[in-house]
């Protein structure tokens, strides 16, 4: 079994990938998306959204991490994979699956999904341009309105060379709602031999081991349910359970110190508040917490509010 990171723009950070995969139980994260247009980036594009290329493209903990390219020229991505991977990137991820309005008005994620042969020609590219020892992975959804494509697409991808495919199990159109159809790629399993990962709606060990029987695959990918539940790719692999809250607030201490340190603090405060908003599901003194930083701005007053609570705390117990 292969557990990953998912790729969350404006939240799965280097700082937050980096933090998880201390905490443990991934085997690979993916970034953010790099959004490709009609140029080659800079390698500095690179850096900013993948600072692990500078430590061999792996977190500090040592897991690999694939930059995730988005955009609608097979040309240009093919051009992009390759600045990735000469930078350092173990292998290349496309995304197909990024609902954003921005990004599909340039036509770029999940729009792509209506376009069977747009998928073909850009996965064929990419895979032409980069070395046959590098992973060229695709990240997909059901399909945009409907699933009538999810098939042929996964099969056109498949055809086109891909070494590896994610299947967010829900159409764009779906968003980020329960449920997620894991049946869906169990349908999709037995008409290509791709190797699969599942993704969607995955909050707990119940959930991994539910998504594993109804889609067949054994590889998963989680995005919001590790940021609810910090050990869960442990809980998954492990069967430990669940991280207890001093630990967590622990943790939210440690990445109040990354993040400004990392970023000089200009993030912080929005970064924090998400991921409380995530911890909330999990843990009711996440709630409390949230209430008490909602309306801050400034990232010391937050990390002040967020000492005192974790002091009275463990006075509590
Ligand atoms: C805030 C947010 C940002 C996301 N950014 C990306 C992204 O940059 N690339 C991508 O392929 N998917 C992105 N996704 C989708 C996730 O990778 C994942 O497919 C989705 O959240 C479902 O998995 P989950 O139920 O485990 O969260 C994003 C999702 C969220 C909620």
């Amino acid at each position: 079994m292969k557990i990953m990171l998912a790729p969350m723009e404006g939240v799965v950070d280097h700082l937050m990938r980096d933090m998880l995969t201390r905490v443990g139980g991934f085997d690979q994260c993916v970034t953010e998306f790099v959004r490709v247009v009609e140029q080659k980036l800079p390698k500095k594009t690179f850096y900013r959204i993948c600072p692990e290329l500078a430590n061999g493209g792996k977190t500090p903990s040592g897991v690999p991490v694939r930059v995730q390219l988005l955009g609608q020229h097979p040309q240009w991505l093919a051009e992009n994979a390759l600045t990735a991977i000469e930078l350092g990137s173990p292998g290349v991820d496309l995304n197909f699956g990024c609902p954003a309005k921005t990004v599909n008005k340039s036509k770029g994620g999940a729009v792509l999904l209506k376009d069977t042969q747009t998928l073909y020609d850009i996965v064929k590219a990419v895979r032409s341009a980069v070395d046959d020892s590098q992973p060229v992975s695709a990240k997909i959804r059901l399909g945009f309105e409907d699933k009538s494509l999810a098939i042929e697409n996964a099969c056109a991808i498949a055809e086109a060379g891909a070494s590896e495919l994610v299947v967010h199990a829900r159409t764009k159109v779906e968003g980020y709602k329960p449920p997620a159809y894991w049946e869906w790629i169990a349908k999709i399993k037995s008409h290509t031999s791709i190797p699969l990962v599942a993704n969607g709606e995955i909050w707990s060990e119940q959930n991994a081991l539910q998504c594993k029987q109804e889609s067949g695959c054994d590889n998963l990918m989680v995005g919001r349910g590790a940021l609810a539940l910090p050990n869960l790719a442990k809980c998954i692999r492990d069967g430990e359970t669940p991280m207890p809250w001093p630990e967590v607030a622990a943790l939210l201490i440690q990445y109040s110190g990354f993040e400004i340190y990392g970023d000089k603090g200009r993030y912080y405060p929005n970064r924090i508040k998400q991921w409380c908003g995530y911890l909330k599901r999990q843990y009711l003194e996440a709630e409390v917490l949230f209430n008490d930083i909602r309306r801050l701005t400034n990232a010391q007053e937050i990390v002040d509010v967020l000492r005192r609570q974790t002091e009275l705390e463990s006075y509590a117990t």
